[in-house]
């Protein structure tokens, strides 16, 4: 959604550009639609936190009981700081990774946390850490979708999961090392269309029926994250009713089948706060180059946000609206041009206005001036927390707006400091 221009005005003024503006009214909202069909159905949601892992909207998830999906240790960590809790009853966090590093294993031991492994070799990694809980096992189911291939889950392209063959040689090792299979598993992948989430579901729901008949154990399904979110268009978001009657058949299904009680799981991260944060930056300069035998020129507009902030166009071509604060884009008689909008990097892809196939595909928007703010809509998923400190920029601020429109710095710039504190000169050998 649109902020008010005086709102993002006095905000910059504050803490400067770029900046984050997360939107609780969003994300509570985004909340309430995942709620809807989880209440009816009895479907357990989980918050894959890789999306977002700001404690703030962790808080949030963990006030509408929503469980965790995280994919390391310190993810846990952070949801155990956030407020969630320990312990395999009910498992309300769970780590799903295909390699544990760093301090992963310790974590899951000592908080008692539900692994989801995804690679065999992992229960032989539990076992010599003296694990003895359930597990999990993430199966890849031999399809997936994805809005480009690196996020397409499933398949024999993708490293992510267990091949559905494996599986039974996979659950030997685990009855041998003494482990219980209670969960199975599978995430098919982050695709942008609705008839493929669903497609892709009840495909899965099938092969889970078939596999519940061999895995005694199994008292829990999880049919992954993965619900889209419409960053082209505000007015064509996945329907909430075929999504609530596609999560219901899919429980019906699997609950009718397994005689036993089952409980049915999704974890979408995407969904939930994709729309509710806005990434705002200042345009420093408008340039042109002109053309060539290498080429057509172009107009550049010079934004102090790079990759190192929101990385999704520079890395998949993805699609975020851009809006220059204050000049309507709605309005028809409001000229407007093709625009590059490109960032502080020293890299030529630092670019927002790019697609999967071209690297520079100008957007149609009002002439900028120096000066002007400028928004990037929809970063809330994978904005902030694929950000990093190349060229050594510290991490943009980031701020939350209430319901009552009262804003709150959650996290501050990151500044010089920060980034050197990991920097030793310990000796070692
Ligand atoms: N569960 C698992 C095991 C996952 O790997 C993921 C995403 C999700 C759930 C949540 O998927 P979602 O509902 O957010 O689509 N960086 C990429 C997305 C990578 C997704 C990785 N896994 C992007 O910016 O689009």
């Amino acid at each position: 959604m649109n902020h008010p221009p005086a709102l993002l005005r006095s905000l910059a003024e504050k803490v400067g550009t770029p900046f984050w503006l997360y939107d609780a009214r969003v994300i509570r909202q985004r909340i309430a639609d995942i709620q809807f069909l989880t209440d009816t159905e009895g479907v357990q949601a989980r918050f894959a936190m890789k999306a977002c892992p700001a404690t703030k909207v962790l808080k949030e998830m963990k006030a509408a009981n929503i469980w965790i999906d995280a994919v390391s240790g310190n993810e846990v960590l952070r949801a155990l700081r956030a407020g969630h809790p320990t312990g395999h009853q009910p498992p309300v966090i769970c780590l799903t990774c295909d390699v544990f590093r760093d301090n992963a294993l310790p974590v899951v031991l000592e908080n008692g946390i539900l692994p989801n492994i995804g690679s065999p070799g992992q229960i032989a990694d539990l076992k010599k850490a003296g694990y003895s809980g359930p597990i999990s096992v993430r199966v890849n189911p031999g399809f997936g979708h994805g809005h480009v291939n690196a996020c397409d889950t499933g398949g024999p392209s993708s490293k992510h999961g267990i091949w559905l063959e494996d599986l039974f040689a996979t659950k030997e090792m685990a009855d041998k090392a003494g482990l219980e299979i209670t969960m199975l598993h599978a995430h098919i992948g982050s695709g942008p269309q609705f008839q493929e989430l669903h497609d892709n579901l009840t495909r899965l729901a099938a092969e889970f029926v078939t596999l519940l008949e061999k895995f005694t154990k199994v008292n829990t399904i999880s049919l992954g994250g993965g619900i889209p979110h419409n960053y082209r268009d505000h007015g064509a978001q996945v329907p909430i009713e075929p999504l609530h009657e596609l999560f219901a058949s899919c429980h019906q299904r699997l609950v009718s089948k397994a005689r036993r009680d089952l409980r049915l799981e999704i974890e979408p991260g995407r969904y939930y706060v994709a729309p509710g944060c806005t990434l705002v930056t200042r345009v420093t300069d408008v340039k042109q180059t002109r053309s060539n035998e290498k080429g057509s020129g172009a107009t550049f507009a010079m934004v102090d946000a790079g990759f190192v902030d929101l990385v999704r166009p520079a890395m998949y071509g993805s699609y975020h609206a851009i809006d220059i604060v204050g000049k309507d884009d709605e309005d028809p008689n409001v000229p407007r041009e093709p625009i590059v909008v490109a960032g502080p990097l020293c890299e030529s892809g630092d670019i927002f206005t790019r697609d999967d196939r071209e690297l520079l595909a100008p957007r149609l928007l009002p002439r900028p001036a120096a000066g002007d703010l400028l928004t990037l809509r929809d970063a809330g998923a994978y904005g902030y927390a694929m950000s990093s400190n190349y060229n050594s920029i510290g991490r943009a601020p980031q701020l939350w707006l209430e319901d009552d429109g009262s804003v709150e710095i959650i996290s501050r710039r990151e500044n010089i400091d920060d980034l050197l504190k990991a920097e030793t000169s310990e000796r070692l050998a």
